[in-house]
């Protein structure tokens, strides 16, 4: 059976890029159901672009590659489809973007514009062979149980990352590009929480507390989470895409308050109240609890000196800990690294060295910050590569 153009994945890159691919098209998928990702992200509300998406949001070995896709379809570009299918949606906070339903909303109208082009879409299907061809490329697909031999003129790597490899992700971009020499940089798990060895937040599972969380590369002002394993929320994910084994974090969870003073002038008006229970009025009081077990806050506020307030909050605003570990894969939103952009088109996707073959969506050294940015990605590089087609 012969195609213009064979998709493989029929995530987020690969239905966007077969909806603006012109000729004949087929998705291919081992899963049972196209868009699985989209359907459980966003707590099943897919948080589907960021008002703010810009280049600065996104890692990758060469930071310039995003910026021509990105700019050629933005997500005011996604907002207006989403609008055209009737979708409400919402801003929850920092410029992200939900649905008011469903996630699932999103899928059926990616599904449409699928077929309002005209693109056929192949489930239950794995790739058994490729080759390249003088003419294009020729492959070999289990549907069903059912061998199929397929050419095309192009190939469309959109497979994504390694994370959750529960829900069907493999490394089969990678391995495609690898067989077509191109290069894959090193993949990590990012937008992961961090583990620490010894259950040392067990008794603080569930608190949630906004914070100012960085390392030496970068600072992000969101809510950390503390968990059985260790942290998660979104300041924890976000870090975790900047982090490296053995090095520290620090927290600072106090951000905004200027607990200094404020302790000063309650020293006055409030001395004989406990410090714990003054802490307990600008952190919760599980997290206070465990605090007073590590930093010295016994008595009252009359008790304490200048310079002991100062020690308490120089402590509370630079809190070092050194994670041993991520959650990797099983848990995390995305794979950082991927196929190196040196050897693709920032126009087209296109391999540099192999023409037809293209590369989209998370398969790419292109990795977002959490807030709707990865799957800007997925829509903006699956959008250039389908015109391009
Ligand atoms: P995607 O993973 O979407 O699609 C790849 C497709 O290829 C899948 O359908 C898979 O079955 C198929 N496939 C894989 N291997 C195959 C093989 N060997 N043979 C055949 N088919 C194969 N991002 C965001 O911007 N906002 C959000 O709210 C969230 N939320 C979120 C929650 C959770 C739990 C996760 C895990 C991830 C997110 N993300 C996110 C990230 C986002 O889901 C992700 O970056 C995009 O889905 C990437 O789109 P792709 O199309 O590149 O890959």
């Amino acid at each position: 059976m012969r195609f213009d153009t064979i998709i493989l994945g029929a995530g987020a890159a690969g239905m966007m890029c077969a909806a603006h691919c012109g000729g004949r098209v087929l998705v291919i998928d081992h899963a049972k159901a196209p868009g699985e990702k989209i359907r459980i992200s966003g707590g099943g509300r897919c948080n589907f672009t960021n008002l703010y998406a810009g280049p600065q949001n996104f890692l990758s070995q060469n930071p310039h590659f995003c910026k021509s896709a990105l700019a050629r379809y933005t997500q005011w570009d996604f907002i207006d489809l989403v609008g055209r299918h009737g979708i409400a949606w919402h801003e929850k906070t920092l410029g992200q973007l939900f649905c008011d339903g469903s996630s699932k909303q999103i899928i059926a109208m990616l599904l449409a514009e699928m077929d309002r082009a005209g693109a056929e879409l192949w489930l239950h299907t794995s790739l058994r062979d490729l080759r390249k061809t003088e003419t294009g490329f020729e492959m070999v697909v289990e549907r069903e149980g059912a061998r199929n031999d397929l050419s095309c003129a192009n190939v469309v790597l959109a497979t994504g990352g390694k994370s959750i490899p529960k829900m069907g992700a493999t490394g089969l971009a990678y391995d495609i590009a690898a067989q077509f020499g191109l290069h894959v940089t090193e993949t990590r798990a990012a937008l992961v929480p961090f583990t620490f060895p010894d259950g040392r937040f067990k008794d603080l599972s569930g608190v949630s507390v906004p914070t100012r969380l960085s390392n030496d590369r970068k600072s992000f002002d969101e809510a950390l989470l503390f968990t059985h394993r260790g942290l998660s929320g979104p300041a924890v994910l976000q870090l975790s895409s900047y982090w490296r084994e053995g090095e520290a974090i620090r927290v600072n969870l106090i951000p905004e308050l200027p607990l200094f003073d404020l302790l000063r002038e309650r020293r006055q008006s409030a001395g004989r109240k406990a410090l714990t229970t003054e802490l307990a009025r600008h952190l919760p009081a599980r997290l206070v609890e465990y605090l007073s077990t590590h930093i010295p806050m016994r008595g009252n506020l009359a008790d304490q000196s200048d310079a002991a307030l100062q020690a308490l909050t120089d402590s509370l605003s630079d809190w070092a800990l050194t994670p041993s570990g991520t959650e990797g894969y099983r848990t995390a939103e995305v794979t950082l690294g991927g196929i190196d952009t040196d050897g693709l088109s920032s126009k087209t996707m296109e391999a540099r060295d192999v023409p037809g073959l293209y590369a989209i969506g998370e398969a790419v050294d292109v990795t977002g910050w959490l807030g709707g940015y990865n799957f800007q990605w997925a829509w903006s590089s699956g959008h250039a590569a389908g015109i391009a087609i």
